[in-house]
């Protein structure tokens, strides 16, 4: 292990570090001993990770004296569901884990947002790890506390902001991660320099091909960059009631893409939100509020890692534009029959756009498709 970078995220009693490097999970027995004083500890995980990945966490937790079981869940985005949180629960429970032992998420944000939220629940909180294992989850989902599952009201309707106590970032372990996976999480990447700091999006631009091949620095400047924006935001909002609402650049068009598109491998989350940063941009340049030529700029260079930047390749599942904005007011973003987006005045430097009228979303969804 080289010296791995921390980022600490204040939140007072609630403080935590995230350490990005190498090698992590091989010393993950020594740096977790602090959480597990009775030395005992369960690993959740799913199919895919545990085979790559679990016996290393395993065997170093057994190097420092940790004792460990683990449930392997189903890959996927259905693992976020009751059945499945009933399932780690009770997993938990048997093991007799109690208030002051850590549990360990070793996994995408599937896992972690589960996984957090059993822990919130479990004897009204007990300890939990991240051990983020996609690049999604290292930049993103592992940070900030908000955990939940899906319903079939919608995605991660059930949950709670519940902080983890340490989030290790072993970037070796993307390297088992496909392709698609790897430049869908770099989306979220690509989203901090979008939404506020320019200076990243303009190294991103130049670097951005060395993230998503793996290249070891550029993706520990990417993850560090991204951790350490996502952790300013947390602090000042851990809660969500003003500027944290600025992490959702893209989302509100992206929630609409992936509920058209049934939550499928026909659209990844991060995908999605490729395509709907770009409609994020170009809506602002139509109502006004960005200069002309900024969307193009941003969709060059997502195109340019290999993200879909528009909606050609999905358009046949899409519903009418009325609809896909009836689905947004659903979304847990519409307030009072009103649409809140967030908008750009330029690259990094996005607002939030409250009580956006719904005639204008439909008539930019008609003219976003006839551009196509
Ligand atoms: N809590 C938050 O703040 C937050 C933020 C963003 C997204 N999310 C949630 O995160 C979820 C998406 O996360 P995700 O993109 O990580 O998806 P995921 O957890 O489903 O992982 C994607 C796929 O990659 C596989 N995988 C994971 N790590 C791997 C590795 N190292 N090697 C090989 N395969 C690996 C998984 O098995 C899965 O098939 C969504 O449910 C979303 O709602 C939460
Ligand atoms: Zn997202």
């Amino acid at each position: 292990m080289t010296d791995p970078k921390r980022v600490h995220v204040d939140l007072g009693s609630r403080a935590y570090d995230i350490l990005i490097g190498r090698g992590l999970l091989t010393e993950a027995g020594h740096l977790l001993l602090a959480m597990m004083p009775r030395r005992k500890t369960m690993i959740v995980t799913d199919e895919n990770v545990a085979r790559h990945h679990l016996a290393t966490l395993e065997a170093a937790l057994a190097a420092a004296g940790i004792d460990s079981s683990s449930v392997v869940l189903p890959a996927g985005e259905t693992t976020k569901s009751f059945s499945s949180l009933e399932t780690l629960c009770d997993s938990l429970l048997a093991a007799e884990l109690e208030r002051k032992d850590a549990v360990i998420a070793l996994g995408g944000g599937v896992i972690g947002d589960l996984t957090g939220f059993a822990s919130s629940i479990i004897r009204r909180g007990i300890g939990f790890v991240q051990i983020p294992t996609t690049l999604l989850a290292q930049v993103d989902s592992s940070v900030g506390g908000k955990t939940g599952i899906n319903t079939r009201h919608g995605k991660n309707l059930i949950g709670s902001f519940y902080q983890p106590s340490l989030v290790l970032a072993d970037l070796e372990l993307l390297h088992t991660l496909p392709l698609r996976e790897r430049a869908a999480g770099y989306a979220e990447v690509a989203k901090y320099g979008l939404l506020g700091d320019s200076e990243f999006f303009s190294w991103l631009e130049t670097h951005g091909e060395a993230v998503i091949a793996g290249d070891h620095h550029a993706v520990l400047q990417a993850v560090e960059t991204s951790c350490r924006a996502k952790a300013a935001i947390v602090v000042e909002d851990e809660t969500e009631t003003g500027r944290r609402a600025l992490l959702n650049l893209g989302h509100t068009f992206a929630h609409a893409l992936e509920a058209a598109t049934g939550y499928s491998q026909l659209l990844l989350h991060g995908e999605a939100v490729a395509i709907g940063m770009v409609q994020a941009f170009r809506f602002s340049e139509k109502l006004g509020h960005c200069a002309t030529g900024t969307a193009n700029r941003v969709a060059a260079h997502l195109k340019h890692v290999g993200l879909p930047v528009d909606t050609k390749a999905i358009a046949k599942h899409l519903p009418p534009p009325a609809r896909m904005a009836a689905i947004m007011r659903q979304d847990k973003k519409a307030s009072g029959g009103r649409l809140t987006f967030i908008l750009v005045h330029a690259i990094g430097a996005a607002f939030v756009a409250k009580n956006v009228d719904e005639d204008a979303v439909i008539e930019f969804l008609t003219q976003d498709l006839e551009r196509q």
